[in-house]
Formats: structure tokens, sequence, C-alpha cells
């Protein structure tokens, strides 16, 4: 017996997929077989040729950077210890490592005081939103988020064939009833980032227990957490108590901002037994390089140059919240180690201010979201970096279009 069962695009040119069920096959497996009716190549899931750029990459044909603020990496570079370890592991690259969860997930615990089985690792907090949501998200599922948040998110949806739902807001920050709102009995995940990105604005943890109160118990939320150890006050602590006071609240952390180690790709979740079962039994034999997994153990130790990345990068926020604001820039409040610069009342248009950074080697960021045309963001660098973004910037701001002198 045949049934249609939908129509796929996924960006090529097939059209028509049939969905089969077979009596025999299914009746015996629960298994829905799909026959295609006409293509003659491999056609990946609907989803996939919605997958998109979600912010400007860098053109080939740009001069490289000279100065390097469009990133949000560490400036200030991992631990000198971290570094080491990982050399020192680097001269045993033959041996596979197993059970890499299990070394580093109680040295992540005993740092924060949290218990290890509630913690994931991955490569990168990357791989823990997705090993979350192809673990929860299915085909016309939703996945509800606030629509100037991070912008990667609704591709992870698109991934899984799921439905990203974008919850409007009145400036650049999530608004709790804008998105509760569109709670539906399809929504299976609702995500935040505190500090947000590219916003950098923090959603205080009581807004965050009001969102995680009007969900109903079977959708997720994910609160990421990349930023959080930037943030003026510790919030840390109110959304370790969420999480271990629920089932349906994870947190996603990295290693790749405050520690510096962006490139060796090391992030981490705390989160319900269950649902670390889960993303456990998605997970890589070898998540991690083995170089990356002591570079993070170094890094977690070394808690001086914690200390210093952040008191360093929270003077230079406030310093250049200042500077910019005197130019007439708007700058949003930033709880995190970048500032999100709207050029609307310099009467300069972004992308024009951002070619010609760009034609200078300074590079920073723009996004392709209807909302934020008018920004750009910038990572707070070194302060000498920060000094030449600055100079560059004045001299544009001055002289639209000018000369640009060589750096
Ligand atoms: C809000 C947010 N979440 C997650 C990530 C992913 O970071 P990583 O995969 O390096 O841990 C980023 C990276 O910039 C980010 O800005």
């Amino acid at each position: 017996m045949f049934r249609e069962a939908h129509l796929a695009d996924s960006g090529s040119n097939v059209q028509i997929v049939h969905s089969t069920r077979r009596r025999g096959i299914e009746g015996r497996t629960g298994i829905q077989v799909n026959s295609i009716a006409t293509p003659s190549f491999p056609l990946a899931r609907s989803g996939v040729g919605r997958i998109g750029d979600h912010m400007k990459v860098t053109e080939a044909a740009w001069p490289p950077p000279l100065v390097a603020l469009n990133s949000n990496e560490n400036a200030f570079g991992p631990s000198p210890y971290a570094v080491e370890a990982a050399q020192s592991a680097a001269t045993r690259l033959e041996r596979y490592v197993e059970n890499q969860h299990h070394i580093l997930a109680p040295v992540i615990a005993s740092h924060h005081g949290l218990d290890a089985e509630r913690i994931a690792v991955g490569c990168g907090s990357d791989d823990l939103l997705v090993r979350l949501t192809r673990c929860y998200l299915e085909p016309g599922r939703e996945l509800l988020r606030a629509a100037n948040s991070y912008p990667k998110v609704p591709n992870y949806a698109h991934a899984c064939d799921a439905i990203p739902v974008d919850a409007p807001s009145s400036g650049y920050a999530a608004e709790v009833d804008s998105m509760l709102r569109l709670v539906s009995k399809r929504t299976r995940i609702v995500y935040i980032a505190s500090p947000d990105n590219p916003s950098s604005v923090l959603m205080p943890a009581s807004e965050i227990r009001r969102l995680h109160r009007g969900l109903p118990s079977q959708v997720l939320l994910i609160v990421d957490g990349a930023y959080l150890e930037y943030t003026d006050r510790c919030q840390e602590a109110g959304l370790f108590e969420l999480v271990a006071a629920n089932q349906n609240v994870v947190l996603t952390r990295t290693f790749s901002k405050i520690h510096g180690l962006a490139a060796a790709r090391v992030g981490w979740m705390y989160g319900p037994r269950r649902i670390v079962g889960d993303l456990t039994r998605l997970q890589m034999k070898f998540p991690m390089a083995v170089p990356s997994l002591h570079a993070a153990i170094a890094a977690l130790d070394d808690k001086r140059h914690t200390a210093f990345v952040r008191s360093e990068t929270l003077r230079l926020r406030q310093l250049w919240t200042n500077r910019l604001s005197r130019l007439g820039i708007g700058v949003q409040p930033s709880q995190s180690n970048f500032l999100l610069m709207d050029f609307r009342e310099t009467g300069r248009d972004a992308t024009s201010v951002l070619e010609e950074l760009q034609g200078r080697g300074i590079y920073v960021r723009q996004f392709l979201l209807p909302a934020l045309r008018t920004c750009l963001r910038l990572t707070l660098g070194r302060e000498r970096q920060l000094e030449r973004f600055g100079s560059a910037l004045a001299d544009i701001l001055e002289n639209p279009g000018g000369r640009q002198p060589s750096l």
C-alpha cells in the first residue's frame, strides 16, 4: 500500500518524494520506507538545503587581517600551561585515549562544585548544541529562540528537518513574554544565550527562571553560557541551581572564550543525568583531540590567567563603550568580550564602514539579520589592537571614502 507523504525541497531540482508504507516491512519493524521518485543522485534531507550563512564571511579578495576583531576570540590567548600541556600531549599523537568523558568531566565538576554524572563534554559547545538538537528535535517540530539571538541556531533546526521559530524583539535582547507567546504543541526546544551574541545582552537569572516556569515540562530549555565568565556579577550559581532542580534545562559552556582555546574545540554541558546519557550515546567514540583535552584541564587549573583575562576584558569593555559612545555610535551594554555597535546615529552605512575598515586590514563582524543592518560587532582585543581600530574608525567617520593611511 502506497501513500504520498510530502514535497521535498532540498535546494536541488528534485521536488517530489513519495513516502511508501509497505505493510510487510513497516508492520514488522515500524520503519517507514521512503522510495524516491526520480533522482539519480543521493538526496540530502530537505532541511539541509535550508541551512544558510548567518554572518558575512570575509571574502578571500580582502587583504589578510592585520587586526582581527571579528570572531570573539580571546585576544590574550590561553594559559601558557594549557599550551605546554597540549604540546606535551602532542608527542603521543599515535594513541587513542578512551573514556575522555570520564577524564574531563570530573575535573570540570570539581572546579565548579558539580556532580560529574551531570556533565557531558564535546568538541566545543557547538558539538553539544548539535547533539542536543539531533536528540530532541524531529521533522516538523519547533525550536524557538529570540529573533536577534545567536544567528547560527536556526541552522541546528534545519539540520534536523525541524522548524526554527523566531520570537520578535523590540530591541536586540530576547523578550520572555514574546517567546512564551510562541510556545506551541510543536515546540521541543527553547534556546537562549545569556549573554547573547551578537547583542551581548544578559538575561537576568530571574527572567530565565520565569521563561522556564512558562514552559511545558516536555520542552527542553537550552541556556547557552558561552560568555558567562565575562558578566559583571557571577550568574553561574543561579543557573546551576535551575539545572539541578529540573529535568528539562541544560546549560552549555565553552573553553573557547575565557580560556582562549577556540582552536582546541572543547565544550561542556551541565544537565539532568538522563539528557547527559542521551548525549553521551550520540557522542563520537573519541570526541576530542588529546592535546585539547589536556589543554582544557591545564586551563581550568590556571585561575590567575582566567582572572587576568576577565579583569582586562572588563576594563577594556568600559573604556571602549565610553569611547565609541563619544563618537555617536550606539553601544549595547555589554556583558561579554565584544561590543555591538549601532551606526544609525552617525549617518554612516555599517557596510561601508566595515569595508573601509577591512581595506585597512581591520576586521570586525557584520550579521545578516535584518534588525542588525546598521550594526557591526567588535571583539575586545588587546589594547593596541583596539587603538588601531579606534583611530581608523575615527578617521573613517570623519572622512568617508577618504584615502586610507597605511598602518
Ligand atoms: C553564543 C555562542 N554559543 C556557542 C558558540 C560556539 O562556541 P564553541 O563551539 O567554540 O564552544 C559561540 C561561538 O562564538 C557563541 O557565540
